[in-house]
């Protein structure tokens, strides 16, 4: 049993005098004494600094996909990097347009976008909208009709290609509520509607085939699906989606965006496509740039079973491992690089026994009460999952940089919780 692997950290870790966990400059403990937990603590320089990598391996149009993590502080900074952002609901465009993101570098997606979101990214004029469906080409239809507005689009189509990720984030395959199949002859079909239509510019096509890929390779077989119909249609712009994949526990390894970039840009040019080729990452922007600190509320030693160590968060902070099975590393901030000898469960404060972070957390000895915890790699896909199950507050978020935090979303409080509640 070791240390916590290094690299799963912050870019800006460092160690203490007293060996305890600072991240951008910050000691870990003292933000959570000074902002509660738990917290999630961003690695500020590290999100702009994925940015920037994005937008070299891949140019203009590279878009965030801001459903990994979303407040307007982050919509700011990936716009600020020079990122466009990628919305999947009214919802995700209103933070992007008041976080003050020009509505041309936003591309609205959606399986089932309602009218108010379509009239609503259409007036503020959004860059694209990715077209999903027949029936959202004839509501595109029937609201220019109304107003004479033209949009932009791409057509999101599903390239048949079989991801090896879990099957809740698996979009590639033929079998999908997602886009126009290639193989079942949807994506012909709409290619010849949309260019029909006179309430849309078809500017190109699109395709995520999952999230959490570990393998370049699978962009390379989209690539080569979606090729004949680029070329021939003399299409200007494919978007390989976002889904590369993060190393969350020891000894994975997944590749970069700057690999990530050369294998689709390569796979494009054997392909001979000239289009402008962009992409849509989520979690390689955000992931690896955050931890979750919980503090331990209660320890249950069941002899010959297992010990089980409550904290003060849980699945509604972190729902991925209940929902997707996925693993996480376990550290505790104040001795960071302390051998992690015991395996233990750590579960959070739900009334559920299906609420457990990580199932065999490895730990150091001597884990006591009130204690800080740790998961690293949590800045995807958890605060924006996140619910208020148990009528619980969500977490505040802190980004910190150069020994300084601010809180760019503050803790629920019980006040929030009764706010819409109206009886
Ligand atoms: N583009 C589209 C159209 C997407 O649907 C997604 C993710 C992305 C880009 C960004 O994918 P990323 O680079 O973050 O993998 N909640 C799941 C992941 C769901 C992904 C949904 N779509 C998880 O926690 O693993």
């Amino acid at each position: 049993m070791s240390a916590l692997p290094w690299g799963l950290l912050p870019d800006s870790a460092e160690v203490g005098d007293r060996g305890q966990l600072l991240i951008g400059g910050c000691d870990v403990a003292e933000l959570a004494a000074e902002f509660g937990t738990p917290l999630f603590i961003y690695d500020e320089d590290q999100l702009r600094v994925r940015c920037r990598e994005a937008v070299a391996a891949f140019g203009d149009g590279v878009a965030y996909a801001s459903k990994a993590f979303l407040c307007r502080a982050m919509a700011r900074l990936a716009h600020e990097e020079g990122m466009h952002l990628d919305v999947a609901s009214g919802g995700e465009l209103l933070v992007a347009l008041s976080a003050g993101v020009p509505a041309e570098r936003i591309v609205l997606h959606g399986n089932n976008k309602s009218d108010d979101e379509l009239i609503a990214a259409r007036e503020a004029g959004v860059g694209r909208i990715v077209v999903d469906s027949l029936d959202e080409l004839d509501r595109l239809d029937g609201l220019h009709a109304a107003d004479g507005l033209v949009p932009r689009i791409l057509l999101r189509i599903t390239p048949g290609v079989e991801a090896h990720t879990h099957e809740f984030v698996m979009t590639g395959q033929d079998d999908s509520k997602f886009g126009f199949g290639v193989m079942v002859g949807a994506a012909a079909q709409a290619v010849e509607r949309a260019q029909e239509s006179a309430a849309v510019e078809l500017m190109g096509l699109h395709a995520h085939i999952g999230s959490q890929v570990f393998v370049a390779g699978f962009y390379e077989q989209a690539i080569h699906t979606l090729a004949p119909i680029v070329n021939e249609l003399r299409l200007p712009e494919l978007s390989v989606g976002g889904g590369i994949g993060v190393a969350y526990l020891e000894g994975e390894h997944a590749p970069s965006l700057t690999e990530w970039g050369d294998v689709v840009r390569s796979a494009c040019a054997s392909a001979g496509i000239t289009a402008r080729v962009s992409a849509e990452p989520g979690r390689a922007i955000a992931a690896a740039a955050a931890i979750t600190v919980y503090r331990v509320g209660t320890i249950k030693q069941l002899p010959g079973i297992r010990t089980y160590v409550a904290c003060d968060g849980g699945f509604i902070d972190n729902p991925r491992p209940a929902l997707y099975g996925a693993g996480y590393e376990t550290f505790l901030p104040e001795r960071v690089q302390a051998d992690r000898t015991e395996v233990v469960r750590l579960v959070g404060k739900h009334c559920e026994s299906g609420d457990v972070l990580v199932p065999e957390a490895k730990v150091p000895p001597g884990l006591a009460v009130g204690d800080l915890i740790a998961t690293p790699v949590t800045g995807a896909y958890g605060r924006t999952m996140g619910s208020n199950y148990n009528a619980l507050g969500r977490p505040a978020v802190v980004f910190v940089h150069d020994g300084e935090a601010r809180v760019v979303i503050r803790r629920e409080t019980d006040q929030d919780l009764l706010l819409t509640d109206v009886g």
